[in-house]
């Protein structure tokens, strides 16, 4: 067992190399890296072997296409079956599959064999419904197992399914459906929050409008009794869970699928305009979920109980608790709830309970963690933790020694894992058995994928200097575009390095004199919440929609807990009266009914005018500035200076 004190390397960053228990015993070894070094492609084919094919791929990568990759091709293969079927057929179906836990603390062990009667139940009842391959199904559910089971019948029918996080508004589920042209809504009844039962089928009823204003694509509407709540009730379209699927057989044969053919859409937010729906694909994804997994988590199928505390409706959800630990055959806590209800202690109840021994949560939990003290998970018996994950923004390195020393007993390797909804999968993270980490460094490039960071030049940045993270080489699991939208996938991700023919993150990072690589955050108007996306123009677009506003324009303030808080300042439109409170209330409610609760700012400040420059751009680092209470920058293309002088005083 190592002890809790990092060594101080030649750049004297501290860092902790792995334990010699934990290499003897890691699926990663260091013939892992010669081998992507040796030959990337036979690589990334030796990985695709993780999962059965039921028609071996031609080649590897056709990427004459490009920026649309083809991975695997003329390769045929179902992802459901990967997931499920082929677990129970290699005689593991008595495997726990899924340790689901509720909420209000009921809870269900779901094994490989009950699964795969359960996708099969709703696959038939999906065909009977008249879905067929490359429709779209809209899920928006909570953390129920029908939630999981839901995505894999889809996968299983070759159906395209876009979850929709069940905290997003009515607004924003309609905007997606629309989107997709989903034919079919699986919702709940209602969801448990904060041992509360609330309405989640309303607004699937008030996003799917009536008359002039329905939804045209959406035929059927299927509900799981979760809470009991009241539901109105659409004859013709609504269906109950139970006495649909429930009743339907559990038999079903499954055809397999080109390894192109598209397994889900996520919407993800943008620097302008509405949420872009990512669109990821079948084989190469499957395999870089499935390879990640095993290495990055040193996951060992039967011995392991792996927890990702993320909810299905990000990608987080897909990968790492859906399709990643799934393909590898892992049993999983699936988790409905908040982490303090009924109060603090509930993710370590659950982790001793349980025997957790991966648990992988994003740095904002950590930090709150360390909010509410130690004596929490002092008083639980937390020794079956091994393996330490982290996702989602960077993790400051206060939190990462606190998330080491106090929830990992100084014993567990932890992962720093950059990736985006559009990479599908891990692509940065140290290795664990091999790595020697350093707080807040997400490290290097996995084996098989390759990165740089560059100037605006394409010029590797030096050692210390700030540059943008850049991917060099295409990846299996890469997004294959922006659903509907070809023009705007190229222009986003391709044409900022359109000469090298790189894929731009978005994210600034750094080298250290090490050359390892630290992701900063986001260089675009991109804010991260807690772990959360949300794109500033999409706030700003709420709030201009309240009859009030004539303008507004919104900043990520760094804040203690959630990374970054929204902040907005607002203009009022000519003769409007500010209400004060009431109206800054009524802006909130806005944010939350147009986009979701995540997104409602923190604070909204009125007002007289907002600082431009000459050419009319609001200038975003000053506002910045002025919310983090921080010394003013460069103001002198400011059109008049004064303001900011004024927004300051305001606040
Ligand atoms: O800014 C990076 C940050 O989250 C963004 C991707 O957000 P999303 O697509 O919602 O996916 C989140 C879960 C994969 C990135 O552009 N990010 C994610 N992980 C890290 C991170 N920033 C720093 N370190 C990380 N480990």
């Amino acid at each position: 067992m190592t002890t809790d004190v990092g060594t101080t390397s030649n750049s004297a960053q501290a860092s902790y190399p792995p334990s010699a228990a934990f290499t003897a015993t890691a699926n990663a070894g260091p013939e892992l890296q010669a081998a992507a070094d040796a030959d990337r492609l036979a690589f990334w084919a030796e990985q695709a072997g993780r999962l059965d094919w039921d028609r071996d791929f031609d080649e590897v990568l056709d990427w004459s296409g490009a920026p649309v990759a083809k991975w695997f091709v003329g390769g045929k293969l179902n992802v459901a079956y990967n997931c499920v079927d082929r677990h129970v057929e290699a005689g593991h179906g008595d495997q726990v599959a899924i340790h689901w836990v509720g909420e209000p603390g009921d809870s269900r062990d779901i094994t490989y064999a009950q699964l795969k009667d359960e996708v099969c139940r709703a696959a038939n009842t999906l065909t009977a419904l008249g879905l067929k391959a490359g429709d779209r199904v809209a899920i928006y559910m909570p953390m129920v197992p029908e939630a999981i089971v839901s995505m894999l019948a889809c996968a299983r029918l070759g159906i395209t399914h876009s979850v929709v996080f069940a905290g997003f508004s009515a607004a924003a589920l309609r905007s997606r459906v629309d989107d997709a042209e989903a034919k079919l809504v699986i919702t709940t009844d209602g969801q448990w929050r904060r041992g509360q039962a609330a309405p989640l089928k309303f607004a699937v009823d008030e996003a799917l409008g009536s008359g002039a204003d329905r939804a045209p694509s959406v035929e059927h509407v299927l509900v799981v009794r979760r809470t009991g709540l009241d539901v109105e009730w659409t004859t013709g379209r609504d269906l109950w869970w139970d006495e649909t699927v429930g009743t339907a057989s559990p038999e079903h044969a499954c055809e397999s699928f080109d390894a192109e053919h598209p397994l889900f859409l996520l919407y993800t937010s943008g620097t302008t305009g509405k949420p872009k729906g990512i669109v990821h694909t079948s084989g190469g994804y499957l395999t870089q979920a499935a390879y990640t997994h095993h290495y990055v988590f040193d996951h060992k199928p039967g011995q392991d109980v792996y927890w990702c505390t993320a909810d299905i409706g990000w990608v987080t959800g897909h990968t790492y608790i859906v399709y990643g630990p799934l393909a590898n055959r892992a049993t999983q806590i699936v988790y409905e709830g908040t982490p303090n209800t009924p109060d603090e202690h509930r993710h370590f109840e659950v982790i001793e309970k349980y025997k957790v021994s991966i648990y992988y949560i994003a740095p904002t939990l950590v930090r709150t963690f360390m909010k509410w003290g130690r004596d929490i998970p002092d008083a639980h018996d937390l020794s079956s933790l091994r393996l330490l994950g982290s996702v989602g923004e960077p993790i400051n390195p206060e939190a990462w020694r606190w998330y080491r020393g106090v929830i990992g007993g100084g014993r567990c390797p932890i992962v720093d894992t950059w990736w985006q909804t559009e990479t599908g999968g891990i692509m940065l993270s140290p290795l664990p058995g091999i790595t020697a980490t350093k707080p807040g460094s997400a490290m290097a490039p996995l084996p098989g994928i390759s990165c740089k960071v560059v100037d605006d030049n394409a010029r590797d940045v030096p050692h210390g200097e700030q540059g943008y993270l850049v991917l060099d080489q295409p990846w299996p699991g890469m997004l294959r575009g922006i659903w509907g939208d070809m023009d705007r996938y190229r222009e986003t991700y391709w044409s900022r390095y359109a000469e090298q023919g790189w894929y731009f993150a978005g994210d600034g990072a750094k080298y250290d004199e090490d050359g390892d690589v630290w992701v900063l955050g986001r260089v675009d108007d991109v804010m991260n919440v807690s772990g959360h996306r949300i794109s500033t123009s999409e706030v700003e677009s709420a709030l201009v929609g309240h009859p009030a506003v004539a303008e507004a324009a919104v900043v990520g303030a760094s804040d203690e807990t959630t990374g970054q808080g929204i902040v907005a300042f607002v203009i009022l439109l000519e003769g409007v009266e500010n209400t004060g409170d009431t109206l800054i209330s009524e802006l909130k409610a806005q944010v939350s009914t147009d986009i979701s609760p995540i997104a409602k700012p923190r604070e909204i400040t009125v007002v007289p005018e907002l600082p431009k420059t000459r050419s009319g751009k609001i200038m975003r680092r000053l506002l910045r500035d002025v919310a983090e209470g921080r010394e003013l920058g460069d103001t002198s293309t400011l059109v008049d200076p004064a303001v900011v002088e004024a927004l300051r005083a305001k606040r």
